[in-house]
């Protein structure tokens, strides 16, 4: 007790605080999403999001060379089609010849050592914005989608991703993948799943760079709901029953809490996604003079890595250099 124990002898300089701080994070463990559309010699600044980008795959391969430089584990696709392709089940999601799938083969000819990723859902392929199947209802059927979300994970693996995504919050959708991946000879590809992917107010940034607002209604009845911390730990613990390699967290700032709890009751990785309004936010209060954007952006990662992710996928990525090295 005070005065024999006095808690600031371990701040008293920069270097014993070094000493007993959790590192920064290194570049490996950071995965970049980003943005692919259709046609050549595009790089579209994204408004609400300063910094990232609509790539076509010839101007993504021009970037990515400084990126890899940086050290960072992985990128993270997210696809687009023309308005004509789309349709009522997303059926654009497997075309061998999506952007995505052209940029898989092109990333891991020309970068082989990058973790490829791609985002498994079809709301960038619906006509109706939903991330599946919507019956007469109107409601999102779930075992239908599960047929699309399984083809579209396998048409990436014959492009050469490593790792598939799913995040449509669909039931089964981590044990269809696998069923699909295992029977075409894919049983070495990884799942990440988006296990417990809510409902949330900070995708608005992301809806806009991928224009895939839902043309009616809300994700409510798949998403899960940020005031439902029961229901949310199931949607993890039912992906790692269902055999996801890598479990998920979505968003993450306002969701430390549900991180440092899925961590504490499972031995498989945990990702941590920092979401485009979470990145969006800290831009607009640096932008306004109300906060510096380094110390903002350290603080959220370091606060992310402290509560148990294992994997920081973060707009952030593409700035590592500048973020932690300058
Ligand atoms: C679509 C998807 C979304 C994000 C990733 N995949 C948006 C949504 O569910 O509406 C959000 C990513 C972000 O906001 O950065 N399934
Ligand atoms: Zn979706």
């Amino acid at each position: 007790m005070f005065p024999e124990i006095r808690l600031r002898r371990l701040r008293n300089n920069k270097q014993i605080r070094e000493m007993l701080d959790i590192s920064p994070p290194h570049p490996n463990k950071f995965i970049w999403p980003t943005f692919v559309v259709p046609g050549t010699n595009i790089k579209e600044p994204i408004k609400s999001m300063p910094g990232q980008f609509r790539y076509s795959v010839d101007m993504l391969l021009n970037d990515l060379g400084t990126i890899v430089e940086s050290g960072i584990g992985g990128i993270l696709l997210f696809g687009a089609t023309e308005e004509e392709n789309k349709d009522a089940n997303g059926y654009a999601s497997f075309d061998p010849n999506g952007v995505v799938q052209q940029a898989i083969h092109k990333i891991k000819e020309k970068y082989a050592s990058l973790t490829v990723i791609a985002d498994i859902c079809v709301c960038a392929f619906t006509d109706h914005g939903h991330c599946g199947t919507l019956n007469k209802n109107k409601i999102v059927d779930n075992d239908e989608t599960l047929i699309t979300l399984s083809s579209m994970a396998k048409s990436m693996c014959d492009a050469g991703v490593d790792i598939v995504a799913p995040s449509s919050m669909m039931d089964g959708q981590v044990h269809a993948i696998r069923e699909k991946l295992d029977s075409n000879n894919y049983e070495n590809k990884i799942i990440m799943s988006y296990s417990t992917k809510f409902a949330s107010s900070l995708y608005d940034p992301f809806r806009d760079a991928e224009n895939s607002q839902p043309s009616s209604g809300d994700r409510k009845a798949y998403q899960a709901s940020y005031a439902n911390l029961d229901l949310a730990l199931r949607e993890s613990e039912f992906d790692e029953d269902e055999g996801a390699d890598i479990l998920m967290v979505k968003p993450s700032l306002f969701y430390l809490d549900v991180l440092a709890k899925i961590k504490a009751s499972t031995d498989l990785p945990v990702a941590a996604y920092n979401v485009s309004g979470e990145y969006s936010m800290i831009h607009a209060a640096n932008i306004q003079g109300w906060g510096t954007l380094k110390d903002m952006v350290h603080e959220s990662l370091i606060s992310t890595v402290r509560a148990g992710a294992d994997i920081l996928i973060t707009y952030w990525a593409n700035q590592y250099k500048e973020i932690f090295n300058d």
